[in-house]
């Protein structure tokens, strides 16, 4: 019998995961199903779909919105990504144990790395919104060895807390927060990631142009979408090396397959399959 794999969220129809997992089990030989779970808009639904879940015998989950606090409060064991993030996006049932992991922010870092060639060590990284976003890619992004770490936000003082919150647990790497307004002060970043959730909503976060450091990348964590209004700003600043949050989808997919099933999966195909031309 194969092994049972899930995504559970709410909406869930739309996403890619399990396309992702298909095409990775293919390619590795990994005999699993893998499907996807609507929890609900109904307090507890999560719950309760956890649990008939691993009473089928359910082997791990991915989460994703809205319950991705939820699946870290389920937890008897959390990483220390997952407990900084506050949250987790993906669980594995073991010996009558749930264990929490978050690998959204690894899975940026592999992107950024990996498939788009950018290595993080000595960059100036900003960061733009203090959501759960921001919150989740902060301590990957230390560890691949940022120079220094600035998040901005439209309310100021949630950049500010979270980055009081987060900089004990960077081993150094340097931590602001602020608002959006003070980037006009001139400083400029090589990798300027849009982790708001403006792109929903066809708006973009208020930067000056001077955020762009000559050659930077800015990334937009959504996916699938095309030019963002972010990315659209981006490239009027003159900014030429553009990327949506689709490697990052499919890098952190890769991470918690390797966790449940002890093999790395190649992520080309998928990419290929499921990235949609910026232009
Ligand atoms: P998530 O968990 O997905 O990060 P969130 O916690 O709701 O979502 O956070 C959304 C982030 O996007 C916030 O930082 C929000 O800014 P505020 O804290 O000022 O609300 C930011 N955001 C949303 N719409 C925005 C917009 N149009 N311009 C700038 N920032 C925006």
């Amino acid at each position: 019998m194969p092994d049972r794999y899930a995504v559970i969220g709410h909406p869930i129809a739309h996403s890619k995961s399990p396309l992702i997992h298909g095409l990775f089990a293919q390619a590795t030989g990994q005999d699993i199903v893998y499907e996807a779970i609507d929890g609900g808009a109904a307090p507890g639904g999560f719950q309760r779909a956890l649990a008939d879940f691993r009473a089928a015998g359910g082997r791990g989950l991915n989460v994703t919105l809205p319950f991705k606090l939820a699946a870290l409060a389920v937890a008897d064991l959390a990483s220390e990504d997952a407990r900084l993030a506050g949250a987790a996006n993906a669980l594995r049932f073991e010996d009558g144990r749930i264990e929490a992991r978050n690998f959204d922010g690894i899975g940026l870092v592999r992107d950024i790395e990996v498939n788009l060639g950018l290595p993080l060590a000595g960059r100036r990284v900003l960061l733009l919104g203090a959501g759960g976003a921001t919150r989740g890619a902060v301590r990957p992004l230390a560890r691949a060895g940022a120079a220094r770490i600035v998040i901005a936000n439209r309310t100021a003082d949630k950049a500010r807390t979270l980055a009081a919150e987060l900089a004990p647990h960077l081993d150094g790497v340097p931590l602001v927060g602020g608002g959006l307004a003070a980037l006009a002060t001139g400083e400029a970043f090589e990798v300027v990631i849009n982790a708001t959730s403006a792109s929903l909503s066809g708006a973009a976060p208020e930067l000056p142009a001077c955020a762009f450091a000559p050659g930077a990348l800015a990334y937009d964590m959504v996916y699938g979408q095309g030019l963002t209004p972010f990315l659209r700003l981006a490239r009027a600043a003159g900014c030429a090396r553009l990327a949506d949050g689709v490697g990052m989808l499919v890098e952190q997919a890769a991470e918690a397959f390797a966790w449940w099933r002890g093999v790395r999966p190649d992520t080309r195909e998928a990419l290929a399959r499921l990235t949609v031309p910026l232009a």
